[in-house]
């Protein structure tokens, strides 16, 4: 009678526990599955976005847009990242309730994909940016192993972007076999990569330019802004 009893005991603790961590699970899975439907949305309008700033076959103007974006993806990255780390959320854990978090893990999440994106589509105009701007070489960093934990990009067509972009980046080692899958194409998004490749470098050069003119003009409120961190 008493074996009886304890059997049944454990047996209900075991039923209750699994039960309710069963359905906990479900409820995180489906939090996480319901955003990746989301994401796979999200990603859509990005591949639109980004397919026409292609065709707009235009280095000087496509400079300038991507000058603006990456300023404004940044700034979410990093605002996102200040909201995730402050309320501590664990990048495997589950799935945000809370209305801010949900905006902030999908920013850093969609945002650090876009810009994987961008740099293999345009690995030059980006490298012109990125390579100097260490915090942002830190955000995304740190957005990269994020997403790597979400699970959004483990299987599916993202599968492939993190670890592309790190390596183009710079941020992992480049494997031997490491090969920008884009870079092939260029001719087809740029019909002739001769007068591409002209265009890039004068725009380079004029940018090189204007940039040492802004430095100098800046000189002394950059030092003193240095001085205070
Ligand atoms: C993602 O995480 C796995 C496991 O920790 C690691 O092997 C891989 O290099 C990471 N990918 C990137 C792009 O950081």
């Amino acid at each position: 009678m008493d074996l009886l009893w304890v059997c049944s005991f454990f047996f209900m603790l075991i039923l209750s526990r699994s039960s309710s961590s069963d359905t906990e699970k479900q409820s995180l899975d489906s939090g996480l599955e319901i955003y990746k439907k989301l994401f796979e949305v999200k990603r859509k309008d990005q591949m639109n976005a980004l397919k026409n700033l292609i065709e707009l076959n235009d280095v000087n103007q496509q400079y300038k847009i991507i000058d603006i974006m990456l300023k404004g993806l940044f700034k979410v990255l990093e605002d996102s990242r200040a909201v995730l780390i402050a309320a501590d959320v664990p990048p495997d854990g589950p799935f945000p309730h809370d209305e801010k978090l949900k905006d902030a893990y999908s920013h850093v999440v969609e945002n650090t994909a876009f810009f994987g994106d961008v740099v293999l589509r345009f690995p030059k105009i980006v490298h012109h940016y990125f390579d100097r701007n260490s915090n942002w070489n830190n955000l995304v960093r740190w957005g990269i192993s994020f997403c790597n934990q979400t699970g959004v990009f483990d299987q599916g067509p993202h599968a492939q972007v993190l670890g592309l972009m790190a390596q183009e980046l710079g941020i992992s080692e480049k494997s031997p076999d490491y090969r920008n899958p884009f870079k092939t194409d260029q001719s087809e998004f740029f019909p002739s990569a001769d007068t591409f490749q002209k265009a890039l470098r004068e725009e380079e050069k004029r940018r090189k330019k204007e940039e040492k003119r802004k430095e100098i003009r800046k000189g002394p409120r950059i030092s003193r802004s240095q001085s205070e961190l």
